[in-house]
């Protein structure tokens, strides 16, 4: 038996990441993790994957559209899908392998095996009893199951098996145009699949700014993709090479079935926490499954913390990350703290997708009086030399202070171009902060400038 001051149980980017911060202040730290490798979801089947796979395509789109344009004779990419997944396999081992040796130089030892706290103060790995003052949960979630369809995960798979499958389909049906369906539909389809995305609701990526989700939609069907909107997946059947998707139209309650030869289940994922005996314990959960967490993450069990996934608020790896860090800052004296308000989301598509804040419509339902500044990048030198001007940079203030209230961009690079605006917001900042801060030129960060001078006398460039 061995005893820590901290115990934390994942590996993802919630649990390394207090792991590391924990020992580096000085607590004696352990992370248990069960796969082969650490790093949990986002680095074995999630974010890296599939950002690997995002890239991969991206260039087969870019040789496809724009190198001609540009002087560039080339044949029409040729796909060896064996050596892409080998790409993605190369990138997934770097990546685990780092966290494994920033565990060995920041001395967090890693428990291996599947973890279970059989009393407070106390885990269990495999047969090893250890104890520790403090224990973490940061154990992630997993794809949430639909009704009538069954995962086997080579014809009908959830994104874990949509990043390995044996062979590019001609058909795809995505159920769900949430972030994962978008991302590994536009993958797909980029591969040459025929892809259809099936969507309960009638907008895509439900709760992102109104303006955005149409322009998406707009870009997504314009590079190939088809949708069927405000359409409930009824069931799926699958043999071991197709399956038919039965769906019924909400205006119409009409029954519809689309073929395939993969089917990608992407309706949302829920916190992963079975076998750790949170019930026995009496570790309280929500009505959704989360762990229930007080303001410093502790559950309702004192000494036990959870953060992540496995409890409320945005599935999103970088917020994870901040409440591990948090985590460890309480656990050591500090003050932990995570501001919520300012979590960028983005969606690795080709252009990307990003927002951070308020959007328009939660302006309007809280009855906030607020103005809009918004710049395309059709006005942007840069994003016109490089074929990349389809989008807009949108900025919403606040209408008597000017303070930045949220941000949505639809372009490129759009997942780093959205960072400038969360450091505003950190320091509270006007539009005309931003507005008045000298921007580089030709970059893409010139459109957010714009947006917000747009946000006071003017953008120049439209
Ligand atoms: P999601 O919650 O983003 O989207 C699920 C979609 O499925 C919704 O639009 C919903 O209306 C639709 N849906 C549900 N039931 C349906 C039915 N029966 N028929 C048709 N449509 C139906 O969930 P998703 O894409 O699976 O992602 C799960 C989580 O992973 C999310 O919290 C997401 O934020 C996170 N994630 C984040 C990424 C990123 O930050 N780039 C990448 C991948 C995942």
């Amino acid at each position: 038996m061995a005893s820590y001051d901290v115990i934390i149980i994942g590996s993802g980017p919630g649990g390394y990441v207090c792991a590391i911060r924990c020992a580096q202040l000085g607590l004696k730290t352990a992370c248990v993790e069960g796969r082969e490798t650490l790093g949990g979801t986002c680095l074995n089947v999630g974010c890296i994957p599939s950002k690997a796979l995002l890239h991969a395509t991206e260039m087969v789109h870019e040789t496809e559209e724009n190198f001609g344009k540009m002087g560039i004779g080339v044949a029409k990419p040729k796909i060896d899908w064996k050596q892409m997944l080998a790409y993605k396999g190369e990138t997934i081992e770097t990546n685990t392998k780092g966290i494994e040796f920033l565990f060995k130089k920041n001395k967090v030892d890693w428990l291996k095996g599947w973890g279970s706290i059989p009393a407070p103060g106390k885990v269990k790995v495999g047969d090893d009893l250890h104890e520790a003052k403090h224990i973490v949960i940061a154990s992630g979630s997993e794809p949430s199951s639909l009704p009538g369809v069954e995962v086997d995960e080579k014809v009908v798979v959830t994104s874990t098996g949509a990043l390995k499958l044996g062979k590019i389909p001609k058909k795809m049906v995505v159920i769900g145009a949430g972030v994962i369906g978008l991302e590994l539909g536009s993958v797909y389809s980029r591969l040459g699949a025929d892809v259809t995305v099936v969507e309960y609701l009638d907008v895509v990526t439900p709760g992102m700014d109104g303006e955005v989700q149409k322009t998406f939609q707009r870009i997504l069907k314009k590079q190939g993709l088809s949708f069927v909107m405000g359409a409930a997946v009824q069931k799926t059947e699958a043999t071991k090479t197709k399956a038919k998707v039965t769906y019924k139209l909400r205006k119409d309650d009409s029954e519809h079935v689309l073929d395939a030869d993969c089917v990608l289940v992407a309706t949302g994922r829920k916190p992963f926490t079975d076998g750790l005996g949170l019930d026995a314990l009496g570790v309280a959960l929500t009505d959704r499954g989360q762990v229930q967490t007080d303001a410093h993450w502790q559950t309702t069990v004192k000494g036990i913390y959870a953060i992540g996934d496995a409890i409320a608020g945005p599935m999103l790896a970088h917020k994870a990350e901040d409440e591990g860090m948090a985590v460890a800052e309480t656990l050591a004296g500090q003050a932990g703290h995570v501001n919520y308000d300012v979590i960028p989301g983005v969606i690795y598509t080709h252009p990307e997708v990003a927002n951070v804040g308020l959007t328009e419509e939660q302006l309007k339902d809280q009855n906030r009086a607020y103005k809009v500044g918004k710049f395309s990048f059709m006005g942007n030198g840069r994003a016109k030399a490089n074929h990349a001007a389809d989008g807009f940079v949108k900025i919403l203030a606040d209408k008597d202070t000017d303070r930045i209230l949220g941000a949505h961009i639809i372009g490129p690079m759009a997942g780093d171009l959205i960072h400038e605006i969360c450091v505003a917001m950190e320091f509270g900042a006007a539009a005309e902060d931003l507005a008045r801060t000298c921007h580089a030129h030709p970059t893409y960060s010139e459109a957010v400038r714009e947006a917000a001078l747009a946000c006071g006398d003017g953008a120049i460039h439209s």
